[in-house]
C-alpha cells in the first residue's frame, strides 16, 4: 500500500477531493495508495477537522515555534517522514520550501497553484489574471523543484474569466476545476509509478 502524506494550511478543500477520492473502493483498490496522513503548519486549518472525522492521522506544525526555515522545513519533514511517504501532496500549503526539503522529496512532491502556469506564480493569481485582461484563467499541478511554482506540469484546467468577474468568483470557479484535477492527477502519478 502507498502512502500519501497532504500538507495543508487552510480550508483543505482540494486535500477533502483526494480524501474521498481515495475512499472510493476501485480506487484504493487499484493503486493501492491511501491517504496515511494530513500534516497542518496552522492549528486552526478547517480542514483538519474533515481529516479527524475520516479517520486520518494529523499533526500540526506551527511554523511560528521555529527560528528559521530550515528549522522549519527540519521538523516537517521528520513529521512528514514518520509517515512514510510514497507521495507528498501540497494543497493549500501556503509556506515556501527550502531547497533541501525539495531535494529530500524529489520526485514525489506535487502541488497544486491556481493560475495556469507559467503565468502568474506567487500569489493574488486571480486578481492578477483579471488585471492583466486575461480571457481565461486556470489552476496547475506540477512536480515540486526549489524553484517557487515551476516544475514539470502534470495537469491544468482551464476556466473562462468573465466580464464581471471578481477575484472571489474567479477563485470558486477556478477552485471547481481544482477539485477534479487535483485527485486526478494523484491518481496518475501513482499509476506511474506501477
Ligand atoms: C487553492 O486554490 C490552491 O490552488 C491555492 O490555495 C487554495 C487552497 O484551497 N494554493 C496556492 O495558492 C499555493 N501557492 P484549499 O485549502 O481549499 O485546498
Amino acid at each position: 500500500m502507498k502512502n500519501i502524506v497532504i500538507l495543508i494550511s487552510g480550508s483543505g478543500s482540494n486535500m477533502a477531493a483526494i480524501v474521498r477520492r481515495a475512499q472510493q473502493e476501485q480506487w484504493s483498490e487499484r493503486l493501492h495508495a491511501r491517504v496515511s496522513a494530513v500534516i497542518s503548519n496552522k492549528a486552526d486549518a478547517q480542514g483538519l477537522a474533515f481529516a479527524r472525522e475520516q479517520g486520518i492521522a494529523t499533526a500540526v506544525l506551527d511554523h511560528k515555534a521555529f527560528d528559521s526555515r530550515e528549522a522549519f522545513d527540519a521538523a516537517l519533514k521528520v513529521e512528514i517522514d514518520r509517515f512514510e511517504p510514497d507521495l507528498v501532496v501540497l494543497a493549500g500549503f501556503m509556506r515556501i520550501l527550502t531547497p533541501g526539503f525539495v531535494a529530500h522529496y524529489a520526485g514525489r512532491l506535487i502541488n497544486i497553484h491556481p493560475s495556469l502556469l507559467p503565468a502568474f506564480t506567487g500569489l493574488n493569481t486571480h486578481q492578477r489574471a483579471i488585471d492583466a485582461g486575461c480571457r481565461f484563467a486556470g489552476a496547475t499541478v506540477h512536480q515540486v523543484t526549489a524553484e517557487l511554482d515551476h516544475g514539470a506540469i502534470l495537469a491544468q484546467a482551464v476556466v473562462p474569466v468573465l466580464p464581471d468577474d471578481t477575484a472571489d468568483t474567479l477563485a470558486a470557479r477556478v477552485l471547481t476545476q481544482e477539485h477534479r484535477i487535483y485527485p486526478q492527477a494523484v491518481a496518475a502519478w501513482l499509476r506511474s509509478q506501477g
